[in-house]
C-alpha cells in the first residue's frame, strides 16, 4: 500500500493514509509538511492499515494516490522544531495499536512549535498519553524478546530451520527484527505473528504476510531438554507470582514449553527456598548501576514481602541530575496502576503546592521510600460495584529499612543537593531512624553525602484532616515548600 493524501473540501479535514501501521518516516514527512503549511491538528485525519488486514478506521475519505495536493508551505518556511525526546517517544508510541496515535503525535508536534518545553509538563494529558503509549510498546517488545520460543523444522536437504509463533499486541514486529537478527545470527529462523512475519536465512531478512497459529509447528524434542534446563535454573528465592503473571501473562504460556512446569515449580518453591536459606545460599546481587537498570530490576525485588503482592514496582522519575529529590512513602493504588509516583489524590495536592511554591516538578526527581504498594484487599458489597478495593497499609519500619537499598541507589546516581522527605516514612528512610516530623520540619538536616534533608508532612495526611485543621496545616506545608524552593534556587 502507498501513502495517500487528499485535499480537503471546505470545513473538511485533510486525510492522510500512511503506508504501514508503524510508518514513522511517512508520518514524519506528512507531519512536517502539514505543520509548515500551518494546518492545525483538528484539520487532519490520519489513517493506516491496522496490520491485521483492516484499517485503523480513522479515515473514511482517504484515497490512495500521490501527495501532489499537499498544501504547499510558504517559501522559506522553517522546518518544524522537534526535540530529541519527542522523536524518541514518537518512534515508540507510533508502534501502539491505538488508532488515535498519529493524531496525538501531530497534536504534540504542533504544540511543540509554540512551546518547546511542552513535554516537561507531566500533568498534560497529551504528554501522559504519549508516555503511556511508549511504555506499553516497550513492554510488548520486552515480552517478544522474552517469550519467543523456536521449534526446529527440518528443511529439504536436512538443514534445521527454527520457527516461532508470537502474538504481539502492538505493531512491534518490524521494530524488533534487529534484536532477533543479532541474537540468532547463525540460525535460519522465522517468527510468525498475526501482524506479519520475519524470515532470516543467515544473511538476509525478509518480511512476510500475517500468519496463523497453525502455520507454526507444535512442540519438538528440543523442548524436553529446555524444560529440564529451566527447572534446574528456576530460583525459588526470586519467585514473585504477581509480577510473574503480569510479566508473563497466561496467554503467552501456551507458546512456551517451560510454562507447563510452572505450577509444580511454584508449589515446591517455598520448601526449596527454606532449604536454600538453611544452606546459606541466599546470595546478594549487586545494585544496578544506572537509573533505567534500577527501574528494570525493581519489579523483581522481593527483599521484603510487599513485592510479592499483586502490584508492580513504581520507580522514581525525573532528571538524572536533579538538584532536588522528593521522597514520598510508597505508591498508592493509582500510582500502582499508572506505574508512576504521585499521580493520585496526594500527588495532585502535592503538584498544586509545588506550583504555588515555584518548584517545577519536572525538574525534580520524585520517588518513594518503598517502591511497591502495600495494601489489604477488602471485598466491596455487590451494590457498590464489582471487584475488591485495595486499602493502603503503611510499611513497617523494617520494610522501609529494607527498601532503603533502592533509595540509596537512586541518591548515589542522581546526587541531589536537596532532599525533601514527605512524612515520617520518607524521613526514616533517609535518616535510618524514626524522627518527629513536627519537630524536624522547616530546617535543613545534614545527610552523610553532604546533601540537605528537609522534612515536611505527607500530602495524604493533609487530605485526611477536617476543613479547619487542613487549612492551617496546608499553610505550614506551603511554607515548608517555599523554604525548600528558596534553598534550591540559592544552590542553583
Ligand atoms: N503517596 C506516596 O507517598 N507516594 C506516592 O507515589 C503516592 C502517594
Amino acid at each position: 500500500m502507498t501513502s495517500a493524501f487528499r485535499e480537503p473540501r471546505i470545513d473538511e479535514a485533510y486525510c492522510v493514509t500512511l503506508a504501514e501501521p508503524d510508518d514513522f518516516e511517512g508520518w514524519r514527512d506528512y507531519a512536517r509538511r502539514l505543520v509548515m503549511a500551518e494546518v492545525p491538528p483538528d484539520r487532519v485525519i490520519w489513517d493506516a492499515p491496522d496490520g491485521l488486514g483492516g484499517s485503523s478506521g480513522g479515515d473514511l475519505f482517504a484515497t490512495n494516490g500521490s501527495d501532489k495536493r499537499l498544501p504547499v508551505p510558504a517559501a522559506n518556511t522553517p522546518q518544524p522544531r522537534a526535540s530529541r525526546d519527542f522523536v524518541t517517544l514518537a518512534k515508540k508510541a507510533i508502534l501502539h495499536s491505538d488508532p488515535a496515535r498519529f493524531a496525538l503525535l501531530y497534536r504534540l508536534l504542533w504544540r511543540l512549535q509554540g512551546n518547546p518545553r511542552v513535554l516537561e509538563d507531566r500533568a498534560d494529558s497529551d504528554v501522559r498519553r504519549i508516555e503511556e503509549l511508549a511504555r506499553t510498546v516497550r513492554r510488548d517488545s520486552h515480552k517478544m524478546h522474552a517469550f519467543v520460543r523456536f521449534r526446529v523444522v527440518e528443511e529439504e536437504g536436512g538443514a534445521d530451520h527454527y520457527v516461532a509463533w508470537f502474538e504481539p499486541e502492538h505493531h512491534i514486529v518490524r521494530a524488533n527484527a534487529g534484536f532477533f537478527v543479532n541474537r540468532f545470527t547463525n540460525m535460519r529462523w522465522s517468527i510468525l505473528t498475526p501482524r506479519g512475519s520475519l524470515h532470516w536465512d543467515g544473511e538476509t531478512l525478509r518480511e512476510g504476510p500475517p500468519a496463523q497459529r497453525g502455520d507454526a509447528p507444535e512442540g519438538d524434542p528440543a523442548e524436553d531438554l529446555w524444560k529440564r534446563y529451566y527447572a534446574s535454573i528456576f530460583n525459588p528465592a526470586r519467585l514473585k507470582i504477581g509480577a510473574m503473571l503480569k510479566e508473563m501473562p497466561k496467554r503467552y504460556w501456551k507458546n512456551m514449553p517451560e510454562a507447563a512446569l510452572i505450577p509444580d515449580l511454584i508449589a515446591g518453591a517455598q520448601a526449596r527456598e527454606a532449604a536454600m536459606v538453611a544452606a546459606g545460599e541466599r546470595e546478594e546481587a549487586p545494585r544496578p548501576a544506572t537509573l533505567p537498570a534500577i527501574t528494570d530490576a525493581l519489579d523483581a525485588c522481593r527483599r521484603c514481602p510487599i513485592g510479592s503482592l499483586d502490584n508492580r514496582a513504581v520507580a522514581g522519575e525525573g532528571p538524572r541530575d536533579a538538584l532536588l529529590m522528593i521522597v514520598g512513602e510508597q505508591p498508592g493504588d493509582q500510582e500502582d496502576r499508572a506505574g508512576r509516583p504521585f499521580v493520585g489524590p496526594a500527588g495532585q495536592l502535592l503538584d498544586a503546592h509545588l506550583i504555588d511554591a515555584g518548584i517545577e516538578r519536572g525538574a525534580a526527581y520524585v520517588t518513594n521510600a518503598v517502591k511497591h504498594f502495600k495494601f489489604t484487599q477488602q471485598s466491596t458489597p455487590v451494590s457498590r460495584g464489582p471487584g475488591k478495593r485495595r486499602l493502603h497499609q503503611s510499611p513497617t519500619a523494617k520494610e522501609i529499612d529494607i527498601c532503603r537499598w533502592w533509595l540509596e541507589g537512586e541518591r548515589e546516581l542522581v546526587k541531589p543537593r536537596v532532599v525533601l522527605a514527605l512524612g515520617a516514612s520518607a524521613a526514616r528512610s533517609l535518616l535510618g531512624k524514626t524522627v518527629s516530623v513536627q519537630k524536624e520540619r522547616g530546617r535543613p538536616l545534614a545527610l552523610a553525602d553532604g546533601s540537605e534533608l528537609w522534612i515536611t508532612t505527607h500530602p495524604s495526611y493533609l487530605l485526611r484532616l477536617d476543613d479547619a485543621a487542613r487549612a492551617s496545616e496546608e499553610q505550614r506545608f506551603a511554607a515548608d515548600l517555599r523554604a525548600v524552593a528558596l534553598r534550591v534556587a540559592e544552590l542553583a
